[in-house]
């Protein structure tokens, strides 16, 4: 079955907000408080640094730096000391194409927004779902993939979908789609869960799971796919998909480099690349 569809045509999507994502101070003015009076001040380029460092600028430092949290099996993970995955997979390609070195920061997942904000990236790719919360900090590349959310439950669970979760303890991973959607704060997901424990690790949810000291890990289907696949004979998938959400990796807004990266993402789809890559990290079903 071709779970994997490629939609780049950018379906926006909706209503699962994300509550985790820090401030969004990123202009640098501090003194403009004091009445200052040197009129032709440097409005020009604190705007162009908000938006990330020019095609010219990465391609003369000779690297393109990439933020992610290497959590995430199949789309980043790590692989002895290597982080590899689909994303990797991916942002090398797009590297390639622009003549530069990849260099791969690893960190929290509910800290690759505001990194990119404060200029410590070039882009997140991180198996990131588009929300309209992101996009007010973020500017989104077209979709490379479609993915949900899914629930994880012990082998003998009598959880057998999202109405079962009311009452119930949920490990989600901090800052994600997963966390809002479990969290609901602003009241848009369709379930009402008990009580949502926070991990920095989709693992170590399954661990907890597994462990009996959660009753279910909600994280996104490919995530959970690899996640059962460790350990089939103590948790499973359940069939249900919870959300719609689409992948795409994020700039600085206002980046000139958000088409340079969609015509890109573009010609790997169109020369059979994505598909290659993602075969190669997908269970084949
Ligand atoms: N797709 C979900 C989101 O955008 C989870 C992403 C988590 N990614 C990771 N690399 N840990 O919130």
């Amino acid at each position: 079955m071709k779970k994997r569809l490629v939609a780049l045509a950018l379906a926006a999507m909706t209503a699962f907000s994300m509550a985790a994502c820090g401030s969004s101070t990123s202009g640098s003015s501090s003194d403009t408080a004091s009445g200052e009076q040197a009129a032709s001040s440097d409005t020009a380029s604190s705007d162009s640094s908000a938006s990330g460092r020019t095609l010219d600028e990465i391609k003369k430092d000779g690297k393109i730096i990439m933020v992610t949290n290497a959590e995430f099996e199949p789309f980043e993970y790590k692989d002895g000391d290597d982080i590899v995955g689909i994303d990797v997979d991916i942002a090398n390609a797009i590297a390639d194409e622009l003549g530069v070195k990849l260099e791969i920061q690893d960190i929290a997942f509910a800290s690759c927004i505001p990194a990119l904000q404060a200029g410590k990236a070039d882009f997140i790719a991180a198996g990131m779902s588009i929300t309209e919360e992101r996009k007010k900090n973020v500017d989104f590349t077209d979709n490379y993939f479609n993915a949900s959310q899914a629930i994880i439950v012990p082998v003998d669970s009598d959880i057998a979908g999202r109405a079962d979760l009311a009452g119930k303890t949920v490990g989600v991973q901090t800052g994600t789609t997963g966390d809002s959607y479990c969290t609901n704060e602003d009241g848009s997901s369709d379930v009402q869960v008990g009580e949502v424990k926070r991990y920095e690790k989709a693992v170590d949810a399954a661990q907890d799971v597994i462990a009996g000291r959660i009753d279910a890990e909600v994280i996104d289907n490919f995530v959970a796919d690899k996640l059962v696949e460790k350990n089939p004979d103590k948790i499973k998938k359940l069939d249900e998909a919870l959300t719609e959400e689409q992948y795409a990796m994020a700039l600085p807004k206002g980046s000139e480099l958000t088409d340079k990266f969609n015509e890109i993402l573009k010609d790997l789809q169109d020369s059979g690349k994505l598909d290659e890559i993602e075969s190669k990290y997908l269970s084949a079903e």
